[in-house]
Parts: C-alpha cells; sequence; structure tokens
C-alpha cells in the first residue's frame, strides 16, 4: 500500500448519459462536474447512439473545465481513473478510449473502475455533509440500470446478496411516470407529486421472488398500467384529477418493496449499518423510511450526499484513489466491459 499523502486523480464516468469529470485530492473531492445530455427527454428514455456523440462532444470541454475548477495543472495528476463498465457500450467506450490517450500521454496509471463499486464507495468521499460505514456494512444500490443489496467487507471486497430479475427500480419509476404521462426521467417528478398525495389511496400487490432478497419490477409496471387502463375507461380525466394520489401510492409500493427486502437482508447477515447508493436514493420517501430505521430497528443509516448519488465521477476518482494506494493499475489493453460485475 502506497503511503503518498499528497494524490491528484483525474476521474472520468460516461457509463450512461451523463459526462462526468472529477478531480480529487487524496479523498477529497477538488471538483465534479457533470454535463447532463438534455436530447434523451424527447425520446422517453436514453438512446444510445446519441448518448455516445453527445459524451465525445462533451469530453474535452468537461475534461478543460474540470481542470480549471480544480486549479490544478494537467501535469500534476498522479493517474487517470474512469468506468470500465457495466454500461451503455457506446458511451464506455468514449471514455475509456479518452482515459488512456491521456494516461498514455501524461504517462501516469490508468486504472478502471466498476461503476457499481463506484457507487458504493461514494460514501468513503471526505465530505462534512456525508458519513463514511464501517466495514462491514450492507448498500442498497438503487439506479436506472440497477438494484442490489450488497454487502461490503472492505474497500474492494463486495458480495451482492440480493438483485432484481428483471427491471431495475429507476427503471419502474420512469416507466410509471411514462404511463402517467409524464416525461423522462420522471422518478424526480414522481417524487414531486407523492409529496402531495395519500400514499395509501390505492394498493397495489407487491411481487415474489424465488430469493427472497431478490427484487421484481416488471410485474409492478404492469399492474400500475392496467390499473390506470382501467380507471381512465371510466373516467378520462382520472390521471389530471389523482395524479398525486397515483404517485404517492406508486411511491409508497415501492419503498416498502425496498425496505422488506432490507429487513430480511439485515435479518440474514445480522449488519445493521445501512448504506444506499444510485440516484434513485434521492427518493424523499426513501430517505425517509430509512430514516425512521434507525429508531424503529436500531440500524445506522449513510445517506450520501444528494451529489454523489447520481451518476458522477467524484464517485469513480475515490474507487481510484484507494486503487492508486493498492497499486492496483491497468495496462492500456484494457477494455470497457457493458456487463461488468464485481
Ligand atoms: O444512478 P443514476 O443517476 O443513473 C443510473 O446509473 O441509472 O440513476 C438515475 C435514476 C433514474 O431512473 C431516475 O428517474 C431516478 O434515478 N431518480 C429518482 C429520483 N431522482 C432520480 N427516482 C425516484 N425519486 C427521485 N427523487
Ligand atoms: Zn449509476
Amino acid at each position: 500500500m502506497k503511503t503518498n499523502n499528497s494524490t491528484y486523480i483525474l476521474a472520468i464516468e460516461s457509463s450512461c448519459d451523463d459526462t462526468g469529470v472529477a478531480i480529487l485530492h487524496n479523498d477529497k473531492v477538488l471538483c465534479n462536474v457533470v454535463a447532463n445530455q438534455e436530447i434523451h427527454s424527447q425520446y422517453g428514455g436514453v438512446v444510445p447512439e446519441l448518448a455516445s456523440r453527445a459524451h465525445q462532444q462533451n469530453i474535452v470541454p468537461v475534461v478543460a473545465q474540470a481542470l480549471k475548477q480544480a486549479g490544478i495543472d494537467k501535469k500534476q495528476l498522479n493517474a487517470i481513473a474512469f468506468t470500465k463498465g457495466p454500461g451503455l457500450m457506446g458511451s464506455l467506450l468514449v471514455g475509456s478510449s479518452f482515459a488512456k490517450s491521456m494516461a498514455l500521454a501524461l504517462d501516469i496509471p490508468l486504472i478502471g473502475v466498476n461503476h457499481m463499486q463506484a457507487h458504493i464507495l461514494a460514501h468513503f468521499i471526505n465530505d462534512e455533509n456525508q458519513q463514511k460505514p464501517p466495514f462491514p456494512f450492507l448498500c442498497l444500490t438503487i439506479s436506472g440500470g440497477h438494484t442490489q443489496i450488497v454487502k461490503i467487507t472492505d474497500h474492494f471486497t463486495m458480495e451482492v446478496i440480493g438483485e432484481t430479475i428483471d427491471d431495475a427500480v429507476g427503471e419502474a419509476f420512469d416507466k410509471s411516470a411514462k404511463i402517467l404521462g409524464l416525461p423522462y426521467p420522471g422518478g424526480p417528478l414522481v417524487d414531486k407529486h407523492a409529496q402531495l398525495g395519500n400514499p395509501n389511496a390505492y394498493i397495489f400487490t407487491k411481487p415474489k421472488t424465488k430469493n427472497p432478497l431478490d427484487f421484481s419490477f416488471s410485474g409492478l409496471k404492469t399492474a400500475i398500467l392496467y390499473f390506470i387502463q382501467k380507471q381512465v375507461k371510466e373516467n378520462s380525466n382520472f390521471i389530471e384529477e389523482n395524479l398525486n394520489d397515483i404517485c404517492a401510492s406508486i411511491q409508497f409500493t415501492i419503498s416498502t418493496i425496498l425496505m422488506n427486502k432490507l429487513k430480511k437482508a439485515v435479518k440474514q447477515t445480522g449488519i445493521k449499518h445501512i448504506a444506499i447508493a444510485g440516484g434513485v436514493s434521492a427518493n424523499s420517501e426513501i430517505r425517509k423510511v430509512l430514516k425512521e430505521a434507525e429508531n424503529k430497528y436500531n440500524w445506522t443509516t449513510y445517506i450520501p450526499k444528494f451529489e454523489y448519488t447520481m451518476d458522477n465521477a467524484a464517485m469513480i476518482g475515490i474507487v481510484g484513489y484507494y486503487k492508486y494506494l493498492d497499486e492496483q493499475f491497468d495496462d492500456l489493453g484494457i477494455t470497457a466491459s457493458a456487463r461488468m460485475k464485481f
């Protein structure tokens, strides 16, 4: 393990539709720049071909902006970290090719990072607004592409003990929003309307899975679709008149499913330090029920700073930092991996 106490890492995240570049000094974030791609909202979801083109357009200016914001020269960098996978292949290729070229040009180490590991290790960014969980802990990683319960025993040892067998929880939010006529990504809008609605207005059944810690959301999406179609047949203004209650009921159902799985995971592992990660952990109801679980079940919960929950490069940088200390470097032949596992 290196003991270098001054390490600058430039990190690149390009797994989906956000081009992110961050610069870290040790475990502190100097800058965390994200260029969002507005283009996808008009298509109701991410269009992979357009995402990779936009990354290609964004990557150079975003790297330049990050260096400027951090106030450092590229010659001061000690390593380049990038998202190796999982994600959209075309998007990953832009970030990985750029990272390789930059590492080669500066003659510094290259570090490939697993995006899902990064969502979890975002908790280890040194920031006054968040607390680092102690090992071992459980992490509920909930995003537009993934839903997992992971047992973490050290920075590099992670075991998936439950995951979705079909849709991710973010997809459940986004697809429900689409049924209600809300634009993509609908998760934050469902959250907004839900805050004004009655969570018990409508009851949706919760799916069963073979492995009790696994998730399934495709049935819920279909149940919501059939329910809405039936109601709209009887009253064509049903959605407009009841939007807040529908959103609150969907959100309540999803957060109850997540909490039930977490309770089972705690029972199975005996671990009561619970973290959440991924874009969906921005959800207000999920944050609320998790906080309530501290008193109710004697858990200690770790909720990351909002900026580090969505796809961002700071989380790639923190994994880069730990890998740098451990001298886990990659050679320039490394390739992106769309379906990368831990
Ligand atoms: O982690 P993330 O930024 O990207 C992926 O790796 O997928 O997560 C994006 C997902 C989207 O599905 C979005 O609708 C959802 O996170 N999301 C939310 C909220 N904010 C973002 N879902 C529910 N409530 C929110 N407040
Ligand atoms: Zn993500």
